[in-house]
């Protein structure tokens, strides 16, 4: 397995592109399963969950291929009929397979999904997904670790979330396209993700109005046709890339994203004491003494986002005073904390709050990667840390960073990715 090794203590400072955003085109790819005909997916990040969702994707029958000149579009094509079954070595590899269960409902009558499990961050139960399918009038059964669903058509209703959840609110959307009536979906998630989704299911032919609010009205047409389409920058590597900024008292400036999508984040930095400056495409925030301790609290859009939590912990841990960091969305979300206290930080968990004591400095040491964001926050911290720290098992950032150490060193960090 590879693993970074980063010389900590430079401040970054210049400009990087972000890439396009990974859990946008994880549902647009589902959602290519609609159309009667191909769409082109532009901007495509060279991901290892994108990997997964293009070989799912071949599993059920569709062409979905990287453009042989320009890897970062995919053209997705019909063949013939779909194998509506995602195989359970490919959704437990990579849980936003379960997305598909909505469109291969609306499109072929039935499908065969393997329930996703849980992973490291929590449970992850897919309840919502299926009550919201029923309630369009699918027959849903549980075996042998799978979700069989079935519905000659399905019939628009009227549905309400006992949660925010975005992948649920983007399965349902998307089931709703090609019932019968109207849907209307009720708690939905607001995320950029689901706002993106929603214009390109329109795009392809479908009525849905309301993402981004809280109520989201779909009116069932018959068929949808393929579109052209470019993902949106990756709202959390942009994210990602101002609080390494944050960390180590650098300026850094994030192209190819869309600042409205990133409010509550450029919010919390401008509060810890970096001046943030946006524009048409662009944000950048720069801090040139210490942070200030601050309280972040995660929650669904238009809170804090959960996925940007353990990055901003980590630059907390050498804020000057004290932060008081809780995650409401995810159970186990607190993974980066034994190992930032591997760097010295001074973090006193308690129930679903991390309390953080700013140190003036962390020492490099070597930690473990042990998900996605909270191997994000492993880079952050040891960009900051005198010294040199070593973060193993970065298969996890390769899940949703596309090389991340090439955009952390065009900002002079000193960062190496050692192949094993
Ligand atoms: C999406 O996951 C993102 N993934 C996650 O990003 C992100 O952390 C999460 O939304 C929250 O913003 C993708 O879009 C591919 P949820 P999702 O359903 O939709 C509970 C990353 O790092 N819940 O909004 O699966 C659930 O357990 C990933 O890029 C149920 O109880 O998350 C959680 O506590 C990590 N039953 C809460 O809701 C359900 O049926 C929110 O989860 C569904 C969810």
């Amino acid at each position: 397995m590879d693993r970074i090794i980063v010389a900590g203590g430079n401040r970054l400072q210049g400009e990087v592109e972000a890439s396009g955003s990974k859990n946008s085109c994880l549902a647009l790819l589902a959602a290519s399963i609609l159309a009667e005909g191909p769409s082109i997916i532009e901007n495509v990040p060279d991901l290892r969950d994108v990997d997964a969702m293009l070989e799912l994707l071949r599993a059920l029958g569709l062409d979905a291929t990287r453009d042989a000149d320009d890897p970062s579009t995919v053209n997705i094509e019909p063949r013939g009929a779909l194998q509506p079954e995602a195989p359970y070595d490919v959704v437990r590899k990579m849980r936003a397979s379960f997305m598909v269960l909505g469109p291969l409902l609306a499109r072929v009558g039935h499908a065969r999904v393997s329930e996703p499990g849980g992973c490291a961050i929590g449970v992850r139960p897919v309840d919502q997904h299926l009550k919201g399918l029923a309630a369009l009038g699918a027959k849903i059964g549980l075996e042998h670790g799978y979700v069989e669903a079935a519905a000659t058509r399905l019939d628009g209703a009227r549905f309400r979330f006992d949660m925010v959840t975005v992948n649920g609110t983007q399965n349902i959307m998307m089931a709703a396209t090609l019932a019968r009536g109207e849907t209307v979906i009720e708690n939905a998630a607001r995320e950029p993700e689901v706002v993106e989704l929603a214009e390109f299911l329109c795009r392809m032919g479908a009525d849905v109005r309301g993402a981004g609010s809280d109520r989201i009205v779909v009116n069932g047409v018959s068929t949808l046709r393929g579109v052209r389409h470019r993902v949106s920058g990756d709202r959390i590597e942009a994210g990602t890339l101002l609080l390494a900024g944050v960390a180590t008292q650098g300026d850094v400036t994030v192209r190819g994203v869309d600042p409205a999508d990133m409010e509550s984040t450029l919010d919390k930095i401008r509060e810890v004491g970096a001046e943030v400056e946006v524009g048409a495409g662009f944000v950048r925030a720069g801090i040139a003494q210490r942070a200030k301790g601050i309280q972040v609290v995660t929650a669904p859009i238009p809170g804090f986002p959960t996925d940007m939590q353990a990055q901003f912990m980590a630059a907390l841990t050498v804020a000057e005073g004290s932060s008081l960091v809780t995650e409401t969305v995810f159970e186990n979300r607190f993974m980066h904390v034994p190992e930032l206290q591997r760097l010295g930080a001074d973090i006193t968990l308690s129930g679903r709050s991390a309390h953080v004591r700013g140190v003036p400095q962390l020492s490099g040491a070597p930690v473990m990667a042990t998900d996605l964001r909270a191997s994000a926050g492993l880079l952050v911290a040891g960009l900051a840390a005198t010294g040199e720290t070593v973060v193993n098992r970065v298969y996890h950032i390769d899940r949703g960073y596309e090389r991340i150490e090439e955009k952390l060193s065009r900002l002079g960090g000193n960062i190496r990715r050692e192949r094993e």
